[in-house]
């Protein structure tokens, strides 16, 4: 058993595992993830008590950027996937094509932990580095096409930052596809009071809030060189959770303020 001893943003890696393996427990859960279950298992920690039971909105995002991938993988078989912020995510086995590279990208103290259960090897790599720094896309060989995604990450940096990452890929990377997921103002505005996930958890800031309809515009005023952006929708996949997010796309004046799944060509 592990002891994960992470903290701030870091230790959010825990609260998507969560998710993900909670759903991948269920008979009807839409993850089929036996890893995940396992490093859920042997990690020494009381989710329960800091995050709550998962409604499924989490494992419904990875399950969403699973099926972006595996389409852009019919497309690029021998393409280069990088993630940024990678935590403990084992979407490289959910949908590995036998051909593809990866490289996981993170903070030293989590790539150390990935590791733990993640043995690196010549097609999945790790980096232990910041994703605003350059050193991952000097690692990054996009001959056979490249795909970077950014789950749950980019809410957790400074605008600014998030702007200059995505202009350095944009720039980088011609031909490159994004993936990444945003908060609305509100939820930003909120983190940035402290709002407690559960009465034992307080959610780190999130600095990056934006509301769907000026993403599209925001993100062509940074960067000219976008040929297309598109939204992949998710949703938790049942019960009061999924309730309320029908609820919120049927009013007009709420639905562009949720959480997005955002698909980007340069
Ligand atoms: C909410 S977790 C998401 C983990 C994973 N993508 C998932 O969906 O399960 C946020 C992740 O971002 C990582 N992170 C935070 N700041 C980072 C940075 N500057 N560069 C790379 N990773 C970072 C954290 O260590 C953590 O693993």
């Amino acid at each position: 058993m592990t002891a994960p001893g992470l903290s701030g943003v870091s230790e959010t890696m825990l609260w998507s595992l969560h998710n993900r393996a909670c759903e991948a427990r269920r008979h009807d859960g839409i993850l089929d993830d036996p890893r995940t279950i396992s490093i859920h298992d042997a990690i020494t920690y009381d989710y329960h008590h800091h995050f709550g039971t998962p409604g499924g909105t989490l494992a419904a995002r990875a399950a969403q950027i699973d099926n972006a991938l595996r389409h852009w993988l019919t497309k690029n078989p021998d393409g280069l996937i990088v993630s940024l912020g990678e935590g403990l995510e084992t979407q490289a086995s959910r949908v590995d094509n036998g051909r593809m590279r990866w490289l996981s990208v993170d903070l030293p103290q989590a790539i150390s932990l990935r590791e733990q259960f993640i043995t690196p090897t010549s097609r999945f790599t790790h980096l232990a580095a910041s994703a605003l720094t350059p050193d991952w896309m000097d690692r990054a060989d996009p001959a056979a096409g490249i795909c970077v995604i950014a789950q749950g990450l980019l809410m957790y940096f400074q605008p600014s930052h998030v702007q200059n990452l995505f202009c350095a890929i944009a720039s980088r990377f011609p031909g490159a596809n994004m993936i990444f997921d945003t908060v609305p103002e509100w939820f930003s505005r909120l983190t940035l009071a402290g709002l407690q996930q559960t009465p034992h958890y307080r959610l780190p800031p999130m600095p990056w809030g934006i509301d769907q309809h000026v993403i599209e515009k925001t993100l062509k005023t940074w960067h000219p060189g976008l040929a297309k952006v598109e939204f992949l929708s998710y949703r938790a996949p049942r019960g009061l959770h999924r309730y309320v997010a029908d609820m919120i796309e049927g009013l007009p004046v709420f639905r562009h303020q949720v959480p997005c799944l955002v698909r980007v060509e340069v």
